[in-house]
């Protein structure tokens, strides 16, 4: 079945936007509200973001009046320290200001520098996490290389040559609100930095009234650093569990679309696919 229709919030509840800190390839900002329709439809006692990325459906969801106490969000990659630290309050808004307003460099050549020579030298911290992914050209994985004790970022790095670079005041303002704004609506999630194939690391079988959003690695990217084997996973997970994917995954209830095909898809020769959520009830 195609084209599920998107529904209204549930009554009384008032839509205040919030919205990722910046791109990320495969974040689902496109198609976040009708996710969240789907997803909030159920009624559910606990929404689980599983590989939950920047948090596009998470955020969707608190927006929509979710209790962020009842959400719990789960990432093997450095999204689950960023978003960590903004549940438990201890994300360090003063060292963002920082990194991102007095020590910013006043050329664009500059602030390509810094962030590609300073910043990828600083400390495992969620926010310095934040600010190299938040410039990471065209929204790819910044990552924390252990073995060079360093950040990388997987693409050519920062936008440096074009007049209307990415690295402006405006964008630097918008990632600092958006940060604020997770400050103040997402404290308390329960955030779990773990594989997801792990169920016993993060499943509550406590936790009430609960639905399961999966939004995995698409079949044929890379570059996250971790993968899951999607069908293996939905084999063992537990129900109900909605499932984004650009293909119908097998012994799926339902497939709705939820996202027009367009050009420019995140994965290599396949322009032109459709964003679906598989149901698994
Ligand atoms: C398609 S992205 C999710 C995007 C997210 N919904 C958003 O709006 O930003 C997939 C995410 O899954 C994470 N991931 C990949 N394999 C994982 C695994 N085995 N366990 C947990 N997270 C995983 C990646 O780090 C990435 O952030």
């Amino acid at each position: 079945m195609e084209g599920v229709e998107a529904r209204s919030p549930p009554a009384g509840h008032q839509v205040t936007a919030l919205a990722p800190a910046c791109s990320y390839m495969g974040g689902k900002s496109r198609v976040a509200r009708r996710v969240a329709n789907l997803i909030l439809a159920r009624r559910p006692g606990t929404v689980h973001d599983l590989c939950c990325g920047s948090g596009a459906v998470s955020l969707e969801v608190v927006a929509r009046g979710f209790d962020p106490r009842r959400l719990v969000m789960v990432e093997a990659g450095p999204w689950a320290d960023y978003w960590a630290a903004v549940a438990d309050g201890t994300l360090n808004l003063d060292l963002l200001r920082d990194l991102l307003g007095a020590r910013w460099p006043g050329t664009v050549a500059a602030a390509v520098s810094y962030l590609q020579d300073e910043v990828t030298a600083m400390a495992r911290t969620p926010e310095v996490f934040l600010v190299l992914q938040a410039f990471a050209w065209s929204g790819f994985p910044a990552w924390y290389d252990e073995a060079a004790g360093r950040w990388r970022v997987r693409s050519q790095f920062y936008k440096c040559r074009d007049r209307r670079s990415n690295l402006n005041g405006p964008r630097r303002a918008r990632v600092l609100e958006a940060v604020g704004q997770h400050v103040r609506r997402m404290k308390g999630a329960r955030v779990v930095r773990v594989d997801v194939a792990d169920l016993g690391a993060w499943l509550d079988p406590e936790d009430p009234d609960p639905v399961y959003y999966l939004d995995p690695p698409y079949e044929g990217t890379e570059g996250y650093g971790w993968s899951l084997d999607v069908d293996e996973f939905v084999s063992r997970a537990p129900r109900p569990l909605l499932v984004s994917e650009q293909r119908p995954v097998p012994g799926a209830d339902l497939v709705g679309r939820v996202g027009a095909r367009r050009a420019g898809s995140i994965r290599p020769g396949t322009k032109g696919v459709h964003e679906l959520v598989n149901v698994f009830e």
